[in-house]
């Protein structure tokens, strides 16, 4: 089982953002990559239509034999994380608890923000999360980031505009630390990150939630530490082509030999 691959699931192009911060800590590890992007975004779909989307793409990593599972996806992970748990034996690592817990550390006048999707929100799963601390949160819906970013629009005077927009609300707030509760928005942290202001701190799921890989991969005793040297295998639901090329563009030359995979 240590030799087995980690299987990664987003809705689209997202969940690369997390696939790069495990391949850097985790170089050893071969990865399963799955983007649903024929049904994305998942953000404005209603809870029970995002579990069953979730569930039948990680039927599909289970069935080609992953050691783990790392739901990518802060909309999948509200939605399914649960019966997740409850329906494959390998151990499911998820974005919010470790985005949760770092933004709660970190914040230091206890006033946090998260920006999400639509279902995120609707989920409250970073108001549970963070139920037990003492911070207060803040949460703004960006439904037309997920859809720029699937474009490979991730700068410019439109994401500008609507930054500002969507992030209002933090800024009226005051927060000092940004969960950017989405893993596409990592890649849109230079836009973000301006329009916050350098004295706010930006919370990426994609470090933290690598880190917890790691960890979790060393408590299971699934941790391959002999120098091994990864392979690395993309799959779509959408376009191959398409998405080797925005995948290339957005992560660089690490996504490569994209295959199509129907999981519905
Ligand atoms: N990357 C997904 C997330 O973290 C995007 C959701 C979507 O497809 O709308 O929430």
């Amino acid at each position: 089982m240590v030799d087995a691959p980690i299987g990664i699931f987003d809705s689209g192009f997202g969940g690369l953002t997390v696939a790069r911060a495990i391949v850097d800590v985790l170089p050893n590890e071969d990865v399963i990559y799955l983007g649903d992007t024929a049904r994305a975004p998942y953000g404005p779909r209603p809870i029970h239509e995002v579990r069953e989307y979730t569930l039948q793409c990680l039927d599909a990593l289970t069935q080609r034999g992953v050691k783990a599972i790392v739901i990518a996806c802060n909309t999948g992970s509200s939605a399914a994380l649960r019966d997740a748990r409850e329906r494959y034996d390998v151990p499911i690592i998820d974005v919010i608890i470790p985005a949760a817990m770092r933004a709660a550390a970190s914040s230091r006048n206890g006033l946090v923000g998260v920006a999400c999707t639509q279902a995120t929100a609707t989920s409250r799963s970073y108001n549970d999360a963070l139920a037990a601390s003492e911070v207060s949160l803040t949460t703004s819906v960006c439904p037309r980031f997920v859809e720029l970013v699937e474009q490979g629009v991730t700068t410019g005077p439109e994401v500008m505009e609507l930054a500002e927009e969507y992030l209002a609300n933090q800024k009226a707030a005051g927060v000092d630390t940004l969960i950017l509760g989405c893993t596409h928005y990592p890649l849109l942290s230079g836009v973000i990150g301006h329009v916050m202001g350098e004295r706010v701190s930006l919370v990426s799921s994609a470090a933290e939630c690598a880190r917890a890989a790691f960890a979790t991969l060393v408590r299971a005793g699934l941790l391959r530490e002999q120098p091994h040297r990864a392979e690395l295998q993309f799959f779509t639901t959408g376009d191959p082509a398409r998405f080797e090329g925005l995948g290339r563009r957005l992560m660089g030359g690490f996504v490569r030999g994209v295959c199509q995979l129907d999981v519905g």
